[in-house]
């Protein structure tokens, strides 16, 4: 595990965040996106799918709960997940998300859901509220996505 805080002061930070993160996801990875009400999750899962070439701005999935996009449009399929309704873990069986997972990247609102059922090589984000009005993001990374941190974090912290 290794972890790392950048500082995303603005939406320009959290966008230039998601496109950066954008290139290096892959089928099969899952993104959880951590974090209260309002701290950014959305945004950042919209800065991912622009970046990923989905020309509309995302809808939220706090309906929904899942929202799938295909590729093409996207260079991967992804499906954005917000499971603050979740009941219990055991209701995201249901949903479909591992099987989600084989040829798609989840990215996943309000993860803690989940519980035991989050795979432990998942990417795990989480968003704070600065006194500035912006925003702290902590990457929380397992080892086999040191390589791709590399990319994301070029200067060691
Ligand atoms: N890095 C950021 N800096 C400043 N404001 C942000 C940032 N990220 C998100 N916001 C703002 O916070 C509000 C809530 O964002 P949202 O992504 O919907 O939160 P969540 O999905 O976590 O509930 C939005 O108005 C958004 O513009
Ligand atoms: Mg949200």
């Amino acid at each position: 595990m290794s972890r790392h805080s950048l500082a995303l002061p603005d939406l320009e930070a959290a966008r230039r965040f998601g496109a950066a993160l954008a290139p290096v996801l892959a089928a099969g990875d899952v993104i959880a996106l951590s974090g209260d009400l309002g701290a950014g999750k959305t945004t950042l899962a919209r800065a991912v799918l622009a970046a990923l070439g989905l020309d509309e701005e995302a809808p939220s999935p706090t309906f929904t709960i899942v929202q799938t996009y295909d590729a093409p449009p996207l260079r991967l399929p992804v499906w954005h997940v917000d499971l603050y309704r979740l009941e219990t873990p055991e209701d995201a069986v249901e949903l479909g998300l591992d099987e989600a997972a084989g040829d798609a990247a989840l990215l996943i609102e309000w993860p803690e859901r989940l519980g035991d059922l989050m795979p432990p090589d998942r990417l795990w984000l989480t968003l704070t509220p600065t006194v500035d009005g912006g925003r702290r993001l902590t990457v929380d990374a397992p080892g086999a996505w040191d390589k791709r941190l590399a990319s994301l974090f070029p200067v060691a912290e």
